[in-house]
């Protein structure tokens, strides 16, 4: 018997339309651990996005761990099923890398790319998203750029790994 999420009241509303149109995914697929692959790509077809309160319906009407759920989600955006940039990058917002400097760091990509974090470069070469942390704690501010982990990062690093990648992406 799955629980009952208790739901702030601000988003309650969107939530329980979110909750309905989940149940109805796993009443198709069954509230199997296994099924959680093809639940998500459902999810993500119907509704474009899988937010966070997505994830913990999911795990909780799945018997799963929330972080198991953000694990396969954080996978899928490495395979580009979710429409994002042909770069993404994930930049940790988890304690260590705020103390260190994340949020310069993060100033520094939105300026650099016009767009806050959530978006994508109207040119579909980045999109940048916040990042739980990435076991990079030894060598903060960390990101995520694809696949690659770079710690220490600065202002100035970012700005260099961007501007390398758009000239690769106008000779490449
Ligand atoms: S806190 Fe940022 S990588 Fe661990």
């Amino acid at each position: 018997m799955a629980m009952q999420l208790d739901l702030p009241d601000t988003v309650a509303e969107e939530g329980a339309e979110l909750v309905a149109a989940i149940d109805d995914i796993v009443a198709r697929h069954g509230a199997k651990r296994g099924e959680l692959l093809p639940i998500l790509q459902d999810l993500l077809a119907e509704r474009g996005e899988i937010s966070d309160l997505a994830m913990q319906v999911v795990a909780d009407r799945l018997g799963a761990a929330p972080s198991e759920v953000q694990g396969v989600v954080t996978f899928y955006s490495f395979l580009g099923v979710e429409k994002r940039g042909r770069h993404v990058i994930r930049l940790c917002h988890t304690l260590s890398c705020v103390m260190a400097g994340t949020r310069d760091v993060a100033a520094a990509l939105e300026d650099e790319l016009g767009i806050p974090f959530g978006g994508t470069t109207p040119d579909g070469m980045f999109t940048l998203e916040w990042a739980n942390c990435i076991g990079m704690c030894s060598t903060p501010p960390a990101l995520l750029l694809d696949a690659e982990a770079l710690g220490g990062v600065t202002p100035a690093h970012v700005r260099e790994v961007i501007a390398a990648l758009r000239a690769e992406g106008v000779h490449g």
